[in-house]
């Protein structure tokens, strides 16, 4: 039996490397001219990926921890209560792709369950990946472990060394609810091709429900997500050189229902000019900087809208009073357009 080490090194001719990371080097995006692009627009605009610097990737752990951020722990409750049954539909031998993976640690609730052969966390932030990648390597020593730097939003190739297994994916955290309808049914879309007829998907969603518990989710008592949103116009200070005074904004979140999604602002106090990359961006007092929205779906609604992309719901699973949903969806082998 070789060393882990040599595994890994893939210093053992007859083996292939237990643990490697995978770069499809994702272009960066250019962050300047994106910004500038939604600043310059009638309806002024910021995608909420940029939210994500280190800064802000530390308030986003806080919201998952606040008492009225229910999402996080209804999910992780529900995947507990669900993932032995979620274990008895998939295959054995699975390769396990999770998108977005972040700090790897939803998943482990699954590789407890699934008990896969291989994991493949995929994810734009390379660094990051790699140790959390690392650090389930090292707790399951039975596992095969992929990392794969990638921009999951597009399709992108599986590591060679999981080519052949029968493919579970996982997308958890209700973050399809950042995406434009459209933008989520192609995303579906992608994710049926990558597992393949007879591949799974579960995914985390959350679900319609009345505007007294949505919005106070997206603006809490102790101002921990105002921060966040906030951090936004710090984080672009510094990536392109600008001079948002970020304390001359107000956050505000609302739930709009009839495109079912919370929407978050930044509302300017007063008027002000902001410089980005050299160009001036004026903002009057009282107007709006849209800065993210997290669309909500009921049930029924996110399984019509699965289906139409080819992903065949097996089971819905839900927490009692029905505040978040995880599904348990099976590619279909019908060819789609
Ligand atoms: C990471 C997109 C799922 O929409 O609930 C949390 C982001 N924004 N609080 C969400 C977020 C404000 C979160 N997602």
């Amino acid at each position: 039996m070789p060393l882990k080490e040599e595994v890994e090194a893939g210093t053992s001719a007859s083996h292939v490397p237990r643990f490697r990371l995978y770069d499809r080097k994702p272009p960066p995006p250019d962050m300047a001219s994106e910004v500038l692009r939604g600043l310059r627009a009638p309806r002024k605009s910021i995608a909420p990926k940029f939210f994500y610097d280190a800064a802000g990737s530390a308030l986003f752990d806080a919201i998952t921890r606040l008492p009225e951020y229910y999402l996080t722990r209804t999910e992780v409750g529900i995947l507990h209560d669900h993932c032995a049954a979620v274990a008895r539909h998939v295959e054995a031998n699975a390769c396990l792709v999770e998108y977005g993976s972040g700090s790897s640690v939803k998943v482990r609730i699954l590789l407890d369950a699934c008990v896969p052969t291989a994991y493949v966390p995929v994810d734009i932030s390379k660094d990051h990946l790699a140790q959390s990648a690392r650090a389930v390597f090292d707790d399951y020593p039975a596992l095969s472990v992929y990392p794969t730097c990638a921009d999951y939003t597009g399709p992108f190739e599986l590591p060679p060394p999981v080519h052949a297994l029968p493919r579970l994916a996982f997308f958890p955290g209700s973050s399809i609810g950042n995406f434009d309808p459209a933008a989520a049914d192609d995303f579906l879309a992608t994710v049926r091709r990558l597992v393949g007829p007879g591949g799974h998907l579960v995914i985390g969603v959350d679900t319609k429900k009345d505007s007294g518990m949505l919005i106070p989710a997206y603006n809490d008592a102790a101002g921990v997500t105002a921060r966040f949103n906030r951090n936004l116009l710090r984080h672009i200070n510094t990536a392109v050189g600008a001079d948002f005074d970020a304390t001359a904004f107000d956050h505000r979140a609302v739930y709009n229902a009839d495109a079912g999604r919370v929407e978050m602002y930044l509302d300017a106090k007063r008027d002000q000019v902001v410089y980005i990359n050299g160009e001036q961006i004026a903002f009057a007092r009282g107007e709006a900087l849209h800065t993210e929205n997290s669309y909500k779906y009921a049930p029924d609604e996110f399984v019509a809208k699965a289906q139409r992309a080819g992903l065949e719901c097996v089971d819905v699973y839900q927490d009692r009073q029905g505040y978040f949903m995880v599904l348990l969806l099976c590619a279909s082998g019908l060819e789609l357009p």
